[in-house]
């Protein structure tokens, strides 16, 4: 058998996609899951891109002991020494050069020819080959690059010093079938390719990024480039777990490799990436969604109620999608609600612990049964309050279709500092929101409000998503509680907690 690698970039192509800035502590925390996951290589970001993102990958690096760190760097020498300042402190580094090799890239954007491209390339592999011992080289736009072009620059970068080649279908445009043709003339091409991993990095404009993935994966290419719930760029990247799910569920098909990934935390992953990014998991999507196991029509029950596998060709618990959801209330010690939240993937430190349980009484006392789904948003809730630079504390309304809409709202501030103001809107939400502004100075551009409970029930918890524009830039709050304005003011502030986070 031979591992296929599996590196995630999440925290890097992932957090690309509109909208999906993290802070550097949510950063972390996901970075500890992806290792949990076991993947082979986290690449942790791109750190000349800003102190943030420098400040991110830096921790990470100092806090991962199993997993390949890898940091991103375009073909400049001060953005790779940059990249090796973050990550050299990891136990096993990796720097990233990425160089546009395609006509038009080079025409429009880089505006150098290809000679003076392939010299740029090489010199730069061989400078971060002076500094790590593992360099992978991503010659950018790959598909759209002229194959004997792309064949010369690969040979230099291996000859400059490059571990792993990546080739990357940068705008999702390629097909299974040639791309996979792609990968193995480029085995037949390159003559010194024996001496580098060959990497796919898919996106998935086209619907065709796990697809593609895995036809390379057949043409020989041993990593595969993806993301959880296949977030990313546009349309997004590869999704992890459909890659890693095909491999081990079509063993016929993939005979000769395997992947390390410890599947049963694949669903505790894509729901903490969902949560702190801020991005919804559609209910069809493939292993993840909501409805992946669901089985609506008569038919399919039966089957299923006599043989699971009449019609589901993965075990839900394999990818650790809780079998039944047990269903805890206000009798539920304390050490039943932990045993729970490690089910669930969640580790809480002790003091962690006691603000959850703190919060899960006070539901309990609203709520008669309490789910898997309220707990996760419980545990999310409780860590997004404490990372951000400011907490609502209190907040009252009134409102109806007479009279004006009036918010009163009490922020606190890390500094233990309280803030209270009061305002009127056109709704609840509005007065809400005028109000926090007043005290925060809050950018006046929501682009998107969303409601949706987390489970059945006229008691459920409410969950508000809201994206508001700060600086041609887009940031993503959520916010949950029984009380929907609650949450939405909730939202709001998590919102401007990472736009004030990302200007830091
Ligand atoms: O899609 C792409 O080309 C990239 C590179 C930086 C590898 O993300
Ligand atoms: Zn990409």
């Amino acid at each position: 058998m031979e591992k296929v690698l599996i590196f995630d970039t999440t925290l890097r192509d992932g957090e690309q996609a509109a909208g999906g800035n993290l802070t550097i502590q949510e950063k972390l925390k996901i970075a500890k899951q992806l290792e949990k996951l076991n993947v082979d290589v986290i690449e942790a970001g791109f750190p000349i891109s800003s102190q943030g993102e420098f400040e991110a990958v830096t921790l990470i690096s100092q806090e991962i002991k199993w997993s390949v760190v890898c940091a991103l760097a375009h073909a400049n020498q001060k953005a790779i020494d940059r990249a090796w300042e973050a990550i050299k402190g990891a136990d096993r580094p990796r720097i990233h050069v990425f160089l546009s090799t395609s006509r038009i890239h080079q025409e429009y954007q880089l505006k150098m020819t290809p000679s003076q491209i392939l010299e740029l390339a090489s010199d730069m592999v061989r400078h971060a080959r002076s500094l790590a011992e593992d360099v992978e080289f991503s010659p950018m736009d790959a598909t759209r690059t002229d194959p004997e072009y792309l064949y010369r620059i690969l040979e230099a970068s291996i000859e400059a010093g490059a571990t792993t080649v990546n080739i990357p279908d940068t705008v999702g445009y390629d097909t299974p079938g040639s791309y996979g043709r792609l990968i193995k003339n480029i085995f037949r091409s390159v003559p010194n390719i024996g001496k580098a991993v060959v990497s796919c990095h898919c996106h998935n404009d086209l619907g065709l990024a796990a697809a593609n993935s895995l036809e390379a994966v057949l043409a020989g290419a041993r990593q595969v480039e993806c993301t959880v719930n296949g977030v990313g760029e546009r349309a997004g990247n590869a999704s992890l777990e459909e890659v890693v799910m095909a491999i081990k569920t079509r063993r016929d098909v993939f005979e000769q490799v395997e992947t390390g990934i410890k599947t049963v935390q694949i669903y505790p992953t894509s729901r903490m990436v969902s949560e702190l990014t801020g991005f919804a998991v559609q209910a069809n999507k493939a292993i993840v969604g909501d409805n992946a196991f669901r089985h609506e029509s008569g038919i399919h029950q039966d089957g299923i109620l006599k043989k699971r596998e009449t019609y589901e060709i993965m075990d839900p618990r394999e990818l650790g999608i809780p079998g039944t959801t047990l269903e805890v209330g206000k009798l539920s010690g304390r050490h039943a609600l932990k045993e729970r939240l490690l089910e669930l993937g969640y580790d809480l430190t002790d003091e962690e612990f006691n603000d959850f349980y703190r919060a899960f009484k006070e539901l309990a006392d609203k709520k008669k049964k309490i789910t898997d789904k309220d707990i996760e948003s419980l545990v999310a809730e409780e860590q997004r309050a404490k990372s951000g630079a400011y907490r609502l504390e209190r907040i009252q309304v009134s409102c109806g279709d007479q009279g004006l809409a009036t918010a009163a709202v009490k922020i606190s501030t890390k500094d233990g500092t309280i803030l209270s103001d009061a305002a009127i809107g056109t709704g609840p939400v509005d007065a809400a929101y005028k109000a926090i502004n007043r005290l925060l100075d809050g950018p006046d551009n929501l682009v998107e409000f969303t409601v949706k409970s987390v489970t059945e029930g006229i008691d459920a918890i409410g969950s508000v998503l809201v994206r508001l524009e700060s600086e041609g830039e887009i940031f993503t709050g959520r916010g949950t509680d029984t009380d929907i304005i609650v949450a939405s003011a909730k939202a709001y502030i998590n919102a401007l907690n990472r736009a004030r986070a990302k200007k830091e």
